[in-house]
């Protein structure tokens, strides 16, 4: 059974997908993020502080390479950066979604929890670098993708949807 790997800019909602479809297709979801701070036992903030971002990203590739190796089934949804490793299209089927900056500033704002969830994001402190970061980023967000879902303006339910009929594409999925 495939994987299903969403990729996309930080705070677009990768995490909350995940759980959607995760309770819709009856397939776990695991976050690298998630993954990476057990296997350090630390806040991914703190391993930005403490060690720095090449230190978080070779953990990112340790993660890359054991679900490659381990795991199947599984819906992934990875850290904003995550994209860039090699193995990643070894892994699963990579969906993009897709949102444009303002979308994902207002999206991270709105939430009753937004100082928090700006806060545990190292590279959203300064918004005017963010900002040049997604620039990058989407072009190679939209190279490495199997497939693209436009998530602006839609509810988690309508995107949970357009998945699952992707997810069926793939032949593996319920
Ligand atoms: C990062 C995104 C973060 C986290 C780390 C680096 C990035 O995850 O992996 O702070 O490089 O874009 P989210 O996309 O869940 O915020």
């Amino acid at each position: 059974m495939q994987n299903i790997v969403l990729i996309g800019f930080m705070g677009v909602g990768k995490g909350t997908i995940a759980r959607e479809l995760s309770k819709e297709s009856k397939m776990f979801a695991v976050d690298t993020d998630d993954l990476i701070e057990s296997l350090v036992n630390k806040k991914i903030k703190a391993i930005f502080e403490d060690e720095g971002e090449g230190y978080f990203r070779e953990l990112e590739k340790r993660c890359a390479l054991w679900l490659q190796k381990s795991v199947k089934g599984t819906i992934i949804s990875t850290g904003g950066g995550f994209y860039r490793q090699k193995n990643i299209k070894k892994i699963g089927k990579v969906i993009y979604l897709e949102s444009s900056f303002e979308a994902i500033l207002n999206r991270l704002k709105s939430h009753p929890n937004a100082k928090k969830k700006l806060a545990k994001r190292p590279l959203l402190q300064d918004i005017k670098k963010a900002k040049e970061l997604y620039k990058t980023r989407v072009k190679e967000y939209e190279k490495i993708a199997d497939v693209i879902i436009n998530v602006e303006d839609k509810s988690i339910k309508i995107i949970t949807k357009e998945l699952l009929s992707q997810c069926r594409g793939f032949g593996d999925a319920r």
